[in-house]
């Protein structure tokens, strides 16, 4: 196994399972919003609104071109967005076994209402946005995973359990 990725939209918690993933494996952790940042010296509300969401997109791509080249035997969770691109969704497969966290609106919406942090929910009703973002990501977040897993109502000990047992199936 070269890699497990994480994809899912915003809130659907990629990091905090990714990190218990990593631990429980013994593999490194690596967060593609946070090397973007720490490389870009700013933050992503920074880079989008200095340089626009387009850029993010293209440093996200190069980030995986490269990753490519030096990341092996590691848990990596990416940015909601990153999947949205064709090209992206093929490099997210060829790194290794890529895994949906999916969860329902509702769960989206309590896990993101009080964060500021993240630019593509800026500007009108919070609802709007993440239900019309998720209708456009969905079938692109599927396009891309190996495995889907539900994280509705599930504790995060239950789902790196379906991880590991969907991981063993897939070999
Ligand atoms: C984005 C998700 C964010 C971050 C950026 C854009 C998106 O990451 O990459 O704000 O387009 O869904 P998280 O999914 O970790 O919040």
């Amino acid at each position: 196994m070269k890699n497990y990725i994480l994809i899912g939209f915003m809130g659907a918690g990629k990091t905090t399972v990714g990190k218990l993933l990593a631990k429980e494996k013994g593999m490194q952790f690596v967060d593609t919003d946070e090397r973007i940042v720490s490389e870009q010296g700013r933050k992503i509300p920074d880079i989008f609104a200095e340089d626009g969401e387009a850029y993010f997109r293209d440093l996200e791509t190069e980030l995986l071109k490269r990753m490519q080249e030096d990341t092996c035997h590691a848990v990596i969770s990416v940015g909601g967005g990153m999947p949205v691109r064709k090209q992206n969704r093929e490099l997210l497969r060829s790194l290794g076994c890529v895994i949906y966290l999916s969860a329902s609106k509702q769960t989206i919406l309590e896990r993101v209402k009080n964060d500021g942090s993240r630019p593509m929910l800026n500007g009108g009703d919070l609802e709007e946005r993440v239900e019309q973002l998720m209708k456009e990501r969905e079938a692109l977040y599927r396009q891309a995973a190996h495995i889907d897993v539900r994280t509705d109502g599930r504790s995060i000990r239950h789902v790196l359990q379906i991880i590991g047992q969907e991981t063993r199936r897939f070999g």
